[in-house]
């Protein structure tokens, strides 16, 4: 290609990018002759067939064409965007603001907060540990063998290193008392995980309040009362509460607890599967192997621990009929909250 032909296209190139009146008319500007198929890579093809002396003319032809090019389109671009946003109809001051809606406590976070507030004033304060744990805090601490069912990898989830997500908040339990002596009386809010399928009732993730409470004379006594106490304070004094005798590895003796239905009075609805209950957690008296693992004297204390679980209680609280619902992230659904 002639030095002059360059320089006429090296014009025209300028002149249509300057006069290029939206962004895609600028848009085909540059890929007519920036693009791989442009006129510009047709110069620089242009050099093979090229006399050898007038090679460095024309690639410098080449070279300044394409830079100077880019500068005008990405001007061209910029003076567009600015035109674009300036104009368009005037903004009418008079016009009512748009709302964009309060939003609402999460029921689940809703629940934590209303069982933080009466377990504080029972005298608990509120503790917390990591979601991802050791197996130490989460099994061996808490007396499960080594073969123990709650360790398959079908039922917990593993991380590569070892880890792994912890299948109830019992493990702080074990790092508060590693790190605070007797007497000690806290409530652990939080996220808990397991491998379950998913229904109406199971979630892989959800959430639960521990309760430990050691000192000098805590008996199952005290565990019966308080948990009534308790659930007196959050549904009000009608409310039953019911403890079925159970095993858990760390608590000797154990037993499941259950409320009365708060939806139904008891009669059996749908959330309450026609019983008349819903079962709410787990609890008991500390075993003494638990004291040994986290280097209290099991001859010195005695206490209480339980787990409750959230969704559960914010189900029976506002009647919801499906765990999954607390999930969905459904505005109209949260709203009501
Ligand atoms: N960690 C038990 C569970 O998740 C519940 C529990 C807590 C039982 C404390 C006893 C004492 O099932």
């Amino acid at each position: 290609m002639q030095p002059d032909e360059i320089a006429r296209i090296h014009e025209e190139a300028l002149a249509e990018a300057r006069e290029a009146d939206s962004a895609d008319a600028l848009e085909a500007v540059r890929l007519k002759y920036l693009s791989r198929k442009g006129l510009v890579q047709d110069i620089m093809a242009s050099l093979k067939t090229a006399a050898p002396a007038d090679r460095p003319a024309i690639g410098q032809a080449a070279n300044r064409l394409r830079a100077e090019l880019l500068d005008a389109v990405n001007r061209r671009r910029e003076k567009l965007a600015e035109a674009a946003e300036t104009s368009g109809p005037a903004f009418d001051i008079t016009l009512p603001g748009r709302w964009p809606g309060l939003g609402s406590i999460h029921p689940v976070s809703g629940m934590i907060a209303q069982c933080a507030d009466i377990f504080r004033s029972m005298g608990f304060t509120v503790a917390d540990g990591p979601d991802i744990e050791t197996a130490f805090h989460n099994f061996d601490a808490l007396n499960h063998p080594p073969g123990h069912p709650a360790r398959d990898p079908r039922d917990t989830f593993y991380l590569e290193d070892g880890t792994l997500l912890r299948t109830h908040t019992s493990p702080v339990q074990v790092r508060y008392m590693q790190a605070h002596p007797p007497p000690v009386r806290i409530i652990a809010p939080g996220r808990t995980y397991r491998r379950d399928t998913p229904d109406a009732t199971h979630s892989s993730n959800f959430h639960q309040i521990e309760g430990l409470y050691v000192a000098d004379r805590v008996s199952l006594a005290d565990l019966k009362g308080d948990l009534t106490y308790f659930a007196s304070q959050l549904l009000g004094a009608r409310v039953q509460v019911r403890f079925r005798p159970h095993f858990f590895p760390f608590t000797e003796p154990s037993v499941e607890v259950d409320f009365s239905c708060h939806v139904c009075g008891g009669q059996g609805c749908r959330v309450c599967k026609q019983s008349g209950w819903i079962e709410i957690g787990g609890a008991g008296m500390v075993d003494p192997n638990v004291y040994t693992a986290v280097g209290y004297d099991p001859e010195a204390v005695t206490g209480y621990a339980f787990g409750l679980g959230v969704e559960r209680m914010a189900m029976i609280f506002h009647g919801i009929p499906d765990i999954r619902l607390l999930y969905e992230n459904d505005v109209r659904f949260l709203a009501q909250f």
